[in-house]
């Protein structure tokens, strides 16, 4: 037996591109004292891959040399501890591999009943940041217009959802007249703006003629600062991400509308890692589970076929091939 990895090989100069990794085929790892051995099952693509690449942030840097760092929903395979069997499903940082040994602590075990694609997206870190992002930062209210940029997204197809279902009017930014057509026919919002389009901030303007409450950034940028503009007195803006600044490499100049906006406005803008609220994760998954048992919350994957198609599946959710979820069907 083999495993199966991808290495990140060289740091991008700019957009990351397939080159920047090297496939490499070596022994399956034998689990140590308090280990477990891990087959990957699905691999989580997200921007956030590649803003590991730029240097330490909420965690550690990806460096030249290491197995590529992902999300991973795996079965355990071998266990030298007492809280996993051969069988169980867990959520973890196994990485662009078939095998991976790791310490029982950086496991969480899953739900086998519950289909792959849930638990690595709805009801994993995707569902519960839109959750967690819109309702306990953004603190969505019925009434409120909530915008919502990479709205055809993983986390942005969810967060309009949830908006939607929680009594908001949602309008959704995103890239091209398809996804914008598709966020409305489809996903229900309310509305949705091209910010490719140049009269995007018109758009925006006329989307939300009264203004807007809650903004859920996962951009920042120029659709962040045009987002500013919008804003209603008191209105709440979530800094989820930042990805048009990750493939870049750069971050984007600071806006000049702050902090004068911030304070006429009484604005208040938060960032925050799902992380945050690890103890609040079981509601929030019952709560997200409950939606889509009832048909009230749709999903949306977007499934690579096989772990050799990694890089090039990375480098389109990048550039906003993806609709929904991204992930790769490993094993
Ligand atoms: N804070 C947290 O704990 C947390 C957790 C998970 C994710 N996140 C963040 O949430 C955001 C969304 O992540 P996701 O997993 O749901 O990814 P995603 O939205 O499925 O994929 C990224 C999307 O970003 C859009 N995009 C790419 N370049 C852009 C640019 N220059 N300007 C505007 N949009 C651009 C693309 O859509 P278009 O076709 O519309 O351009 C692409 O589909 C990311 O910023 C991520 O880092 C944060």
């Amino acid at each position: 037996m083999t495993n199966r990895q991808w290495i990140f090989a060289r740091a991008p100069n700019g957009a990351v591109s397939p080159d920047c990794f090297e496939w490499r085929e070596a022994p399956v790892p034998v689990p140590g004292p308090g280990e477990v051995l891990v087959r990957t099952r699905m691999l989580s693509l997200d921007p956030a891959n590649r803003a590991w690449m730029n240097g330490p942030s909420y965690r550690e840097q990806v460096m030249p040399g290491d197995v590529m760092h992902g999300f991973t929903l795996g079965e355990v395979v071998a266990s030298n501890v007492p809280e996993f069997t051969t069988g169980d499903l867990v959520d973890g940082m196994s990485g662009w591999q078939d095998y991976a040994a790791v310490s029982a602590g950086s496991l969480t075990k899953r739900n086998a009943r519950l289909a792959p694609e849930h638990l690595i997206g709805v009801l994993g870190v995707t569902g519960l940041t839109a959750y967690h992002g819109l309702f306990d930062v953004g603190l969505a209210r019925p009434g409120d217009v909530v915008l919502v940029s990479a709205a055809a997204g993983a986390v942005g197809t969810i967060t309009g959802q949830l908006a939607r279902l929680a009594g908001c009017h949602v309008v959704g930014i995103a890239g091209g007249p398809e996804k914008c057509d598709w966020l409305v026919n489809e996903l229900g919002f309310h509305g949705a703006i091209d910010y490719k389009a140049a009269d995007f901030r018109a758009q925006l303007r006329a989307a939300c003629p009264n203004g807007v409450d809650v903004y859920f950034d996962n951009v920042a940028g120029e659709v962040l600062d045009a987002a500013l503009l919008s804003m209603n007195e008191r209105g709440r803006i979530v800094c989820c991400g930042a990805v048009s600044a990750y493939d870049g490499g750069v971050s984007p100049a600071g806006s000049p509308l702050l902090p004068g906006l911030l304070i006429t406005r009484r604005l208040r803008m938060e960032g925050f890692i799902v992380l945050d609220y690890a103890a609040a994760r079981p509601q929030a998954e019952a709560r997200l589970a409950g939606w889509v048992e009832a048909g009230q919350l749709k999903t949306f994957m977007d499934i690579v076929e096989g772990l050799e198609n990694a890089p090039a599946g990375l480098v389109r959710l990048l550039a906003g091939g993806n609709f929904g979820k991204m992930a790769v069907q490993v094993a």
